[in-house]
Parts: structure tokens; sequence; C-alpha cells
């Protein structure tokens, strides 16, 4: 990892801004070389750590990132002018449970980083914005291991966990998308779209 991203990381742990962990980071780099996509779409910009890593990761891709907090907008502006890809950037500030309704360009790569309560509520926009050879990944779908541990979660965490279970079992009922769960860190989501 170049000094820029440390910087950005340090300042992420600094201010208690959650950020990719590093195992899940390998794999979304992964999964980003495989498909080589031209066009990436971000829920959940924060700082702007995960996008520039997916541009630095990949060739002649842009990236269109929402973020509803205008603090963060500010912080990932200017850090993605800090690492020089500014002119791939689309960032948009707003709910993205709105903004994606909107959206008319169609995606090869989407990483799903934002609100976990609101992952099913935009599961259908983002499958069809997405390319069919395209992936969706979601990250923190097992929130602490809570989700698949088939327990009666407690009354704080109790609505996200049921709709993280039912965004799980929505990608997996899904003829369009072939999909596995990474159980690292806080899990993550891999779907495929296999087809329109
Ligand atoms: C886990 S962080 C994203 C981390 C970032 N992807 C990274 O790894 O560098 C989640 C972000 O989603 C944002 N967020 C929360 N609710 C949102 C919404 N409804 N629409 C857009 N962004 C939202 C939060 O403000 C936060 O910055």
């Amino acid at each position: 990892m170049t000094s820029e991203f440390k910087e950005i990381e340090a300042f992420a742990k600094e201010n208690n801004v959650p950020i990719i962990r590093p195992l899940s980071r390998e794999i979304l780099i992964n999964k980003l070389q495989s498909v080589n996509p031209k066009t990436i779409l971000e829920v959940g910009t924060a700082i702007g750590f995960s996008g520039s890593l997916m541009l630095a990761e990949t060739r002649d891709s842009t990236l269109t990132t929402i973020e509803i907090d205008e603090n963060s907008f500010n912080i990932a502006k200017n850090n993605f002018k800090k690492m020089g890809v500014s002119d791939r950037v689309t960032q948009i500030l707003g709910d993205a449970t709105e903004v994606i309704e909107g959206l008319k360009q169609k995606f090869d790569f989407i990483f799903l980083d934002g609100p976990k309560s609101q992952y099913v509520k935009q599961l259908p926009f983002l499958i069809d914005l997405l390319n069919t050879g395209g992936i969706l990944l979601a990250d923190n779908v097992l929130f602490m291991g809570k989700v698949l541990s088939g327990e009666y979660p407690k009354h704080k965490h109790r609505t996200m966990i049921f709709k993280l279970r039912q965004f799980i079992a929505e990608v997996q009922a899904d003829k369009r998308l072939k999909s596995e769960i990474v159980d690292i860190e806080d899990g993550l989501l891999i779907a495929h779209k296999i087809s329109d």
C-alpha cells in the first residue's frame, strides 16, 4: 500500500471512519481484476479509501460513488484529488436508496458498502444496474457472525439482522445471480450476474 493510502487509513482510524478491512480488500481487488470493469458503482464513499483503491487496481475504469454525509463527501473529494483520480470519479451526495433509482448508466462492478439495513431494498435496483458478467460485492453482510448464527437476535440489532438475512436469501433465490458468502472479517457476499 502506498503512503497516500496509509495516510487515508490512519485518518480513518483516528476519526472512527469505518473503511474496508485488510482481508476484504484483498478479495475486493481479486474480484475487481477478474471482471476488469470499465464502470464501477460504489454505495458508501465515506472518505474515498475503497474508491481510490478500486481505481488504483483497475485500468481505464471510472467510478460513480454515493455518500449521504456532506463532510465525508468533501473529505473524499480531497482524497480523490490527492490520489490523482478525480477525473475518473463522479461523486454523488445523497441517499443512495433514492439515487440508485434514478441512475441510467450500467455498471460492470458494484461495491455495496452503505447502510446495511437498506441492502435488501436496494437489491432489485442494483441487479438492474449491473451488466451481465459483472459482480456485486457487498460488505458487512454477516454482522459479527450474527446473521447466519441462527439465533434469535437481541433487540438492539434485530431489524438490521433480519434485513441482512432477507438480503442474503433474496440474492440466493435470484436466478440471475450466482453467489457465495465469504466468512472473513464482517462477511462479504459476492454475486456474479450470470444472466439478464
Ligand atoms: C462503511 S462506510 C463506507 C466505507 C468505504 N466504502 C471504504 O471502504 O472506504 C459506509 C458509508 O455509507 C454512508 N451512508 C450511510 N447511509 C447512507 C445512505 N443512505 N446513502 C449513501 N451513503 C450512506 C455513511 O455515511 C458511510 O460513510
